[in-house]
């Protein structure tokens, strides 16, 4: 194999740019051209693509964000614009792509990778850890550290002035943010896509467990079913008048910053098993890590299978809640 092909596709996540380096790094360690796309699919179909080297990757380990850009493109859906991401790979002599994305970013490229034949290896990126076939995602650990700071801050002024706190948190259909970000910030209640959300039980419950207490935090998953923060605080809010309700949504703050300790380490890990998979010819399958070890899942089971929070972990929650 003489060039590989990589980007970044979909939601950024912290820990991309890791990623990046350890492809582009790993490559040239084994005489292969690193070739950037820019955009995710839209830079195949623009022919935006870029030859990278060692200088285009050093000092970006300790940034969030990618170097490459992403997109969620629309033009890649139709077989037209499929077409001309096939002819701008042909020309270009690319040999093996490298997708670092999420759900949406590998059902694209496993369609190309059969429509062009093209060996195709992903690698886990997006802060809702929603992808079977690996214990976490890339920017899903920075993006948790980033929620439970910001609920430690909304804390303050929460219990400053007895106030009950809606937080919105992201993870699209998937309450792996919000269940693992409440047990860490020590919330009062959780509310998750996983399960039903009841408001009158919900009512019942902060009451129960606001007695004595100077704040309650509930973390609300976006996809949850009864609606945002927003819709729920206003449902929950009649039928609770004597207490001060607020709503935070932390939104695309998640998104961003310094990736962790953890990010980086599992980007980079990543990164070279990725290339080292590409030279020794195997093709749609995704990177994943389970207690501590780098593992292989077909790109067909991570994409049509559902990965879960362990539900168990709610239980937690409950213990702790016990009112005073
Ligand atoms: O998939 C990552 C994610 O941040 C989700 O948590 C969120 O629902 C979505 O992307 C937001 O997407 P956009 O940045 O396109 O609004």
């Amino acid at each position: 194999m003489k060039k590989i092909g990589l980007f970044t596709s979909g939601g950024d996540a912290p820990g991309m740019n890791a990623a990046v380096r350890a492809i582009v790094k790993t490559c040239i360690h084994y005489g292969i051209k690193p070739v950037g796309i820019k955009d995710g699919f839209e830079g195949m179909i623009n022919e935006d693509f870029v030859e990278l080297s060692y200088d285009d990757v050093d000092n970006i380990i300790q940034y969030g964000g990618t170097i490459l850009g992403s997109a969620r493109s629309e033009r890649f859906r139709t077989k037209e614009g499929r077409e001309q991401a096939i002819i701008n790979l042909n020309k270009k002599e690319i040999e093996g792509l490298i997708v670092i994305g999420g759900d949406g970013s590998f059902t694209g490229a496993h369609i190309l990778s059969q429509e062009k034949d093209i060996p195709m290896i992903g690698i886990p990126g997006t802060i809702d850890n929603d992808l079977f076939g690996t214990e976490s995602t890339i920017g899903y650990d920075t993006a948790l550290n980033t929620i439970v700071r910001a609920v430690d801050q909304i804390r303050d002024t929460a219990s400053s002035h007895h106030r009950i706190f809606f937080v919105e948190v992201m993870g699209r259909n998937s309450g792996f943010l919000a269940l693992n970000s409440a047990i860490a910030s020590g919330a009062e209640s959780v509310l998750i896509p996983e399960t039903v959300t009841n408001i009158e039980e919900l009512a019942i419950q902060i009451k129960t467990q606001n007695k004595g207490k100077r704040s309650s935090i509930i973390i609300v998953a976006e996809g949850d079913d009864a609606g945002g923060a927003m819709d729920i605080m206003r449902k929950v809010k009649p039928l609770l008048p004597e207490f001060d309700f607020r709503t935070t949504i932390l939104g695309h703050t998640q998104r961003g910053g310094a990736p962790s300790y953890y990010d980086r380490a599992l980007a980079t890990r990543s990164g070279i098993y990725a290339v080292e998979l590409l030279k020794e010819g195997k093709r749609d399958v995704m990177v994943g890590i389970k207690a501590d070890e780098l593992i292989l899942t077909p790109i067909k089971d991570a994409i049509e299978k559902d990965a879960h929070p362990n539900l168990r972990k709610e239980e937690i929650l409950e213990k702790l809640l016990t009112s005073k």
